[in-house]
Parts: structure tokens; C-alpha cells; sequence
């Protein structure tokens, strides 16, 4: 009996501990969360609610953010600041993630538009909030690699595509939000036409490569469009055709 029970300690031990070598994240991803709470608090974004919403820290404490960046860097992958992906592009400061996201005011039932898949690590946080996230990603071999990322950590809901998403995405549209990861020069036209009525987005706008304001662009029930500058963030720029 004893021995059995040693047995089952061990098998028990086996499978809710880290393979030998791979590394637990998860006091790293709960820090995370706590900066980013903390930070929240500190900074005053006049967008309406102080803080960041209980289910935005709660997929962003859910979401493994080292399974997005690199082997290289995955060591810093809970650190409060963003990280390179290759292609000269970056994965976004995980405060910025949580703040885009939580100004989209995601609710089950929403369609949401990004552009900018990256890693595909925002898209990954926009998931269980959410009904479905489309993402358009200009680089190809960031928009199969994110595909194939987010496939194989089971993020069923979304799905991405290599293209200019200066564009948006008719097909799918209209969106309840659309969450834009790259610096624009100014509001892409076709964006702000895929947004529902009662619909919000929220972009980065300046020039490329220098401090960028975060606009909130707001289309009311009467396609009344209203426009926030929120604070000063910097972006890689929105590249393509169009931009
Ligand atoms: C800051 S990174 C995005 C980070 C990403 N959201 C993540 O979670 O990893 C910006 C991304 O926008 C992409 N991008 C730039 N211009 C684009 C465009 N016109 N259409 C779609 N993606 C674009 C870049 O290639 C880059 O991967």
C-alpha cells in the first residue's frame, strides 16, 4: 500500500511539474499581472474608466506570452516591456496590450479586427474574451507562424491572414472593434467603414520611428465619429502601400 501510494506521488509529481529543463512561468505571468494592475492604477488614460477590467488581466495571466517570442529572449518574456520577433518587428509591452484591450471593451459576443499579428500574442489575449478575432499580418512568415502558434495553444476562435490590413477585412465586416498594432501617419478611411455602429478602435497614430499618439476613435449609433488622443506610445509604422 505504501509503496503504491510513493508510486502515485510520483506520477502525480511527473505530470504537474515543468518538463526537466523547461523553464514554469507561472509566478513570471502573475508578476506580469500585478505590474501591470499596479500600473494601471498610476496612469490616467481619459478614455472614461480608471484601471485595467478583471477580464483583460485574467487572459492576459491566462495567455503563455513565452510561447510568442523567441528562445533567445523567452527568459525576459514576463518583463513589462516589448521584445524582438525578428523581421525587425517587436511583440508589444504587455501594459499596451492590456490597455488596447481593455479600451476595445471586448465582450463575448464581439467580432473583433487587428492589425498587426506579430507573434499573434494580442490576438491570443483578445481570444477568450471574446466570439472571434480576424488579424492581418503583412509579413508572411510572421502571419504562418502565428497561424500555426496560435492553432497549436488551442486559440480555436482566431484567424489570421497575410495581407495590408490598411485595408481591413470587408469580408468579416462590420467589427464591434478593431485594434491596430502598428503607427499609422493617420485613421485608415476603410477601418473606420468596417466599424460597427457603437463601435471602437484603437490606433496609434504619428510618424514612424518617433512618439506616436494612442487614439480611441469612437463610431456612435448614428456612424457619428468622435476621436480621443490617449497618450504618447511608440509603435513600429504601419508599412504597405496606403499608409
Ligand atoms: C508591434 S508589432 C505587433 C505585435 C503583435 N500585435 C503581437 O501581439 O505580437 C506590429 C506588426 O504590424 C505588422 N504590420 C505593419 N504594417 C502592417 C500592415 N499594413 N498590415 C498588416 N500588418 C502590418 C508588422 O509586420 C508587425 O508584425
Amino acid at each position: 500500500m505504501a509503496r503504491k501510494l510513493v508510486l502515485f506521488t510520483s506520477f502525480s509529481l511527473l505530470f504537474n511539474t515543468p518538463l526537466a529543463g523547461e523553464r514554469d512561468f507561472t509566478a513570471a505571468r502573475e508578476s506580469m499581472a500585478i505590474t501591470i494592475s499596479a500600473l494601471a492604477k498610476t496612469i490616467t488614460v481619459p478614455s472614461g474608466t480608471p484601471g485595467i477590467d478583471d477580464s483583460v488581466l485574467a487572459a492576459m495571466r491566462h495567455v503563455p506570452r513565452h510561447e510568442f517570442v523567441p528562445e533567445d529572449v523567452r527568459a525576459a518574456a514576463y518583463e513589462n516591456r516589448p521584445l524582438p520577433i525578428g523581421y525587425g518587428q517587436t511583440i508589444s509591452q504587455p501594459y499596451i496590450v492590456a490597455l488596447m484591450t481593455d479600451l476595445a471593451k471586448p465582450r463575448k459576443d464581439h467580432v473583433v479586427l487587428e492589425i498587426g499579428t506579430g507573434s499573434g500574442y494580442q490576438a491570443a489575449v483578445l481570444s477568450p474574451l471574446v466570439r472571434n478575432v480576424f488579424s492581418i499580418e503583412i509579413v508572411e512568415p510572421l502571419a504562418s507562424r502565428a497561424a500555426e502558434r496560435l492553432k497549436s495553444l488551442g486559440f480555436a476562435n482566431v484567424t489570421v491572414r497575410q495581407g495590408d490590413g490598411y485595408h481591413g477585412w470587408p469580408e468579416h465586416a462590420p467589427f464591434d472593434s478593431i485594434i491596430v498594432t502598428a503607427a499609422a501617419s493617420h485613421i485608415p478611411p476603410p477601418l473606420v467603414n468596417q466599424l460597427k455602429p457603437g463601435g471602437r478602435m484603437v490606433i496609434p497614430v504619428g510618424a514612424p520611428f518617433m512618439s506616436q499618439n494612442l487614439l480611441l476613435v469612437e463610431k456612435d449609433e448614428q456612424a457619428r465619429i468622435r476621436t480621443r488622443s490617449l497618450l504618447p506610445v511608440r509603435f513600429v509604422p504601419l508599412t504597405g502601400g496606403s499608409r
